[in-house]
């Protein structure tokens, strides 16, 4: 992909692939997005399909698969114990990673439950470069915590450095010589870390993780599960891997791990999940809750169609031009927003574009939900589905009180391989004209709230009849167009 140049000299991310399936799509008129973002109680998870016209909720279990993957799930091998498939899947897991031992899980939040209870004591601490919903919600339910180790820079939304994601290490000493290292779980490093826009570390960063690790006893786990846009970025801006294969920097982070977790449904562009190491230990500490928790070793609660589909995926991410795409996708959005001064992350990371809320909608108090608005009034501007990666995706303290992120923003994710150039253009202009109406986008206030992972399944409400308004200037301004 990076080398194509277009004659007239535009920076025009092109494809590698074509378009042999289709879906069709559907946009309701901007009347009926008002109601039902209204029927969603204001949250997007729980919107319908039918009422979506681009779905950028997440990148997760819908990217695009090959003719090869779905070749290969013809061909899956049906068994309950040592069928086939598993063995191509463990094969696959051997060869890249270089792991002994491979244990299937089917999604990563199974991964980070078989982790946590097989690795996290009562009081433990886990220190990660930046935390991930369901891996916290999986340590805090083992009573055990979660410490943010990622630098100082992660948490500025607008940056140039390279690297957001990289581990603090300063932090990391310091936390260990407060708590000493036997109190400490693991270490976890999360590739293309989610929570801050999908921002990468370096393999600079993960080799300095690693050495305080090794001298210290402490294990390291890397949740691989946004591997494959760390991978590119390790390519595209670290100097010292310009040179290296795809396959080989993938080699130099899994000798640098103790553990390798990851969601199928985001590596290797499927559905399921899987643990590997070279330890001994801990796989035959892991092994039982697999087994009590997913299913027979040889499935872990996957369809062999799917680990099929995995197996095929994992060996195409290690195609450059496969996963160019998203990262290219992503910084094209961010890029021709930027020009239209609209407050997005930088650099561009992987998995989506990332909107910071907290700026674009400066009149909103956190109180007020100012990532779950915005995501509310994009609906209704063009029926483009994100996610809240803001205050509602936090949980309140054991006292009851509001927990304000970090960062408010909203999600616009760019599933692999789905949409088109045009269809990214038209959730541009969208965005653009939100923004200039921003002003009549005001907060939203739960009236449904519940305890654990609230921003899956509450319910909120618009603190005013502003989204009725917002409709109407659509309407003023778009005439009878959808
Ligand atoms: N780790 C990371 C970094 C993730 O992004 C996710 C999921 C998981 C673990 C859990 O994996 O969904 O297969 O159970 N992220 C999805 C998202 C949900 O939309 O960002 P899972």
């Amino acid at each position: 992909m990076s080398k194509v140049k277009f004659y007239h000299g535009g920076n025009i991310p092109l494809e590698m692939h074509k378009v042999r399936i289709v879906q069709k799509l559907n946009l309701p008129p901007v009347e009926r997005r008002v109601e039902a973002i209204k029927e969603a109680g204001n949250n997007t998870f729980l919107l319908k399909n039918s009422d979506i016209f681009m779905d950028m909720l997440t990148d997760s279990g819908v990217n695009a698969m090959s003719d090869n993957q779905l070749a290969a799930m013809m061909q899956a091998d049906d068994s309950y114990a040592g069928s086939e498939t598993f063995t191509r899947l463990e094969n696959k897991i051997r060869e890249i990673f270089d792991k002994r031992f491979f244990l299937p899980a089917h999604q990563g939040r199974a991964c980070e439950n078989i982790l946590a209870q097989g690795l996290v004591k009562p009081g433990a601490i886990v220190a990660t470069n930046y935390h991930f919903t369901t891996t916290k919600a999986h340590i805090t339910l083992q009573s055990g915590s979660v410490e943010e180790l990622v630098i100082d820079e992660g948490l500025n939304v607008n940056s140039n450095h390279p690297f957001k994601g990289n581990m603090d290490i300063e932090k990391l000493n310091v936390l260990i010589e407060k708590h000493g290292a036997e109190n400490i779980a693991f270490v976890r490093l999360e590739a293309g870390t989610n929570l801050i826009g999908g921002q990468p570390f370096s393999l600079q960063n993960m080799r300095e993780v690693q050495k305080v690790c090794k001298d210290f006893g402490i294990i390291l786990i890397l949740d691989a599960s946004l591997l494959a846009d760390n991978l590119y970025f390790i390519k595209e801006r670290e100097e010292a891997c310009k040179d290296m294969s795809i396959r080989k920097i993938t080699r130099i982070m899994s000798e640098l791990s103790d553990v390798i977790y990851f969601s199928a449904r985001k590596l290797g562009c499927a559905r399921g999940g899987g643990l590997c190491t070279n330890s001994e230990e801990i796989y035959l500490k892991l092994r039982e809750y697999i087994t009590l928790y997913e299913g027979f070793l040889t499935y872990g609660g996957m369809s062999v169609r799917e680990m099929e589909a995995i197996t095929v995926g994992l060996e195409e991410t290690m195609d450059e031009d496969m996963i160019n795409q998203g990262p290219r996708f992503i910084a094209y959005m961010v890029e021709k927003l930027q020009e239209k001064g609209v407050p997005v992350v930088t650099p561009a990371g992987g998995l989506g574009c990332h909107i910071d809320a907290m700026s674009f909608v400066d009149h909103i108090p956190q109180s007020q939900y100012p990532a779950g608005a915005l995501a509310a009034a994009l609906y209704i501007a063009g029926g483009v589905r994100g996610m809240e990666r803001g205050t509602i995706s936090e949980q309140r303290d054991e006292q009851g009180n509001e927990v304000f992120a970090n960062v408010e923003l909203l999600r616009l994710a760019m599933p692999r391989r789905v949409f088109t150039l045009s269809q990214v253009e038209y959730a541009i202009d969208r965005v653009v004209w939100l923004y200039e109406n921003r002003k009549l986008i005001e907060g939203l206030t739960f009236v449904e709230e519940p305890k654990v992972l609230r921003f899956f399944f509450g319910k909120l409400t618009a603190v005013s009849d502003w989204q009725t308004r917002l409709a109407a200037k659509f309407r003023e301004d778009f005439g009878d167009s959808l």
